[in-house]
């Protein structure tokens, strides 16, 4: 039980955040009621800042981060998991504020987990992983506001990163037509294989807006925010919905109240990481039922612990597309 096992691990030096991969104990993990065998978790927006110490994503050191994971429990106290069971866990703080999935073995508490979801793999899990559940959410978002694929195209910003790419792939399978925004075009091939039925370009949407533009989408899905959420609020077509999610283009937001009162347009925000287990699972379960392994095999790849923090700094960068995930026992 006291065998040795891989970890990254970050502490901070003088205000200085550091990654080190390090051997450890069961006896050196925090407290929980569940002990896990990692094998798979995966590389989202937070986890790059986190490891590039950045964003005051960690609330205290030494962290191991890492927002998703999956892996077999080895023991349990509590009565909703036994040795064997194949878990899955995302958000909850895990990776900031609790050790997190960068590691072979993690002791956690049950209510964070999950049962790896009917017809799901541990890879194809932590390919979808915290922005994969994200694009769902938003999918779900749009759908209880009642947008329907014969309104029109759906606007999808950040196509080529994370979130994104989930989205449009769901979005193409459940047949929308798909928009997607991309700040670089050399990813044009990559976002059509998804399924995008056409792809537009990140200036045309940083272009200052008028408080109505023409009216263009009956839907979108922003991680974006900043100047291109400001445009496509102003080019939603009546009745549209917004589902917002991110800020890599930043976190403010000008805009008006015009196409909300003259256009009856919507904005939704959706959050994951403390999202309802009900709601999670609900997800999870049209995860595995309508993304197609063949659309996710395009979306991923697949790094060992030693690779996360080369990867982080590309991803935060912009040249990573899609989803990265983190094989724990390469
Ligand atoms: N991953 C999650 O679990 C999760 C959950 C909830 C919310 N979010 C939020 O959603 C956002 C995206 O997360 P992600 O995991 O998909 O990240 P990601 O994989 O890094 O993708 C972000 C994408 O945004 C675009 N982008 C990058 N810099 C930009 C800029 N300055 N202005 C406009 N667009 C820019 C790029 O796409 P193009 O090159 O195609 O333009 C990039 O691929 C983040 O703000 C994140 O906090 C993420």
């Amino acid at each position: 039980m006291n065998d040795q096992f891989k970890a990254l691990v970050l502490s901070q030096e003088n205000g200085k955040v550091e990654h080190q991969i390090r051997q450890l104990t069961v006896d050196d993990l925090p407290e929980g009621d569940v002990l896990v065998a990692v094998k798979y978790s995966s590389l989202n927006y937070k986890d790059c800042l986190a490891v590039a110490g950045r964003g005051k994503i960690v609330r205290q050191y030494p962290m191991v981060p890492g927002v998703d994971l999956t892996g077999e429990v080895l023991s349990s106290e509590s009565p909703d998991f036994s040795p064997g069971d194949q878990v899955l866990l995302t958000g909850w703080y895990v990776g900031e504020r609790y050790w997190g999935g960068y590691t072979q073995q993690a002791r956690l508490k049950s209510e964070w987990l999950i049962p790896l979801p009917e017809g799901l793999a541990g890879l194809n899990a932590m390919a979808i992983g915290s922005a994969g559940l994200t694009a769902m959410l938003c999918v779900m978002a749009l759908e209880d506001q009642g947008v329907v694929p014969d309104q029109g195209p759906i606007l999808v910003t950040g196509a080529s990163g994370g979130v994104g790419g989930v989205a449009v792939a769901l979005l193409a399978e459940l047949g929308y037509a798909v928009s997607a925004v991309t700040g670089n075009r050399d990813n044009d091939d990559y976002l059509y294989q998804l399924g995008a039925t056409e792809i537009v370009s990140r200036t045309e949407l940083e272009r200052p807006a008028q408080p109505l533009e023409s009216q263009r989408w009956a839907g979108a899905i922003d991680t974006v925010g900043g100047e291109v959420l400001a445009r496509l609020l102003a080019e939603m077509k009546y009745g549209g919905t917004v589902a917002a999610t991110g800020l890599t283009g930043g976190s403010e937001l000008h805009t008006t109240v015009m196409p909300f009162i003259l256009r009856a347009i919507k904005m939704v925000g959706v959050e994951v990481t403390t999202c309802p287990v009900p709601q999670r699972k609900k997800a999870w379960a049209r995860l595995a039922r309508e993304l197609p392994d063949d659309l996710l095999k395009q979306i991923f790849k697949v790094v060992s612990l030693e690779e996360v923090p080369l990867f982080a700094e590309r991803l935060l960068d912009g040249q990573v597309n899609g989803r990265v995930v983190v094989d724990v026992t390469l």
